[in-house]
């Protein structure tokens, strides 16, 4: 293990949380997010796609779609700015947004927000990177060579809200996947901020935190 991932775990075992727990999720046997994501476009006829983070173009370059648009400060896409600064400018809207840029609470329900504003009618959002297998995959910082970050909670808000209809499809570190629709499975969690939901919490409950489903019904009920 890198020396500086040794550090940042040790104080946050003693300042946030310590859990030993792993989930054995084998995301070698299930279909790649390009690949999901191919079968929604195709199934709905979609015909426009923005893509945030998109480093090496893993899923860009393999997506079958008319328009598309990847934004990203650092690495491949066709636009280089953050999620913040294409928000901020963007005057169009889209039928299929995949989420994959800093991988913070913070910064995910945010593009999440601001991607329901860009939705065109009967789109659909996913958001990569979902359903973290270990405490040291879902920091806020790295500190694992795979790296969740605390996607997961802003999953977790989107369920408690009443306007969109949210679940976790198991694929590829967890895909989460938002509608704009009533909830038709609320989840009645009250909290003042998602930021402080523990590891352990989401562990014991994700099924339904998560709202998890598998491909197949995203694909053949879902969407
Ligand atoms: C996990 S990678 C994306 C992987 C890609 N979507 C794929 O499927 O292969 C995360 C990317 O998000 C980018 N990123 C970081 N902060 C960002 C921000 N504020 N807005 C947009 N992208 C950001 C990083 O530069 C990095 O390339």
């Amino acid at each position: 293990m890198k020396l500086k991932y040794y550090f940042r775990r040790f104080f946050y075992s003693i300042f946030v949380e310590n859990f030993n727990k792993k989930i054995k999720y084998n995301w070698e046997s299930y279909p790649l997010r390009f690949e999901i994501i191919n079968k929604i476009i195709s199934k709905r006829n979609y015909t426009s796609y923005l893509e945030i983070g998109c480093f090496k173009n893993e899923t860009f370059n393999n997506i079958n779609i008319k328009k598309k648009i990847g934004v990203d400060p650092v690495s491949g896409g066709n636009l280089r700015m953050t999620s913040d600064q294409f928000f901020k400018e963007n005057q169009e809207k889209f039928d299929l947004i995949f989420i994959d840029g800093l991988h913070v609470y913070e910064q995910v329900i945010k593009d999440i927000f601001n991607s329901i504003n860009v939705l065109k009618e009967n789109g659909i959002i996913l958001v990569h990177d979902c359903l973290p297998r270990k405490l040291w995959y879902q920091t806020p910082t790295r500190m694992s060579d795979t790296w969740n970050g605390d996607v997961w909670k802003a999953i977790v808000e989107c369920r408690t809200l009443e306007y969109i209809d949210t679940y976790t499809c198991l694929a590829d570190e967890g895909i989460g996947v938002i509608k704009v629709q009533k909830n038709n499975n609320l989840l009645k969690l009250k909290l003042s901020n998602f930021k402080n939901l523990k590891y352990k919490e989401y562990y014991a409950n994700r099924e339904s935190l998560m709202n998890i489903i598998s491909v197949e019904k995203l694909i053949n009920k879902i969407c």
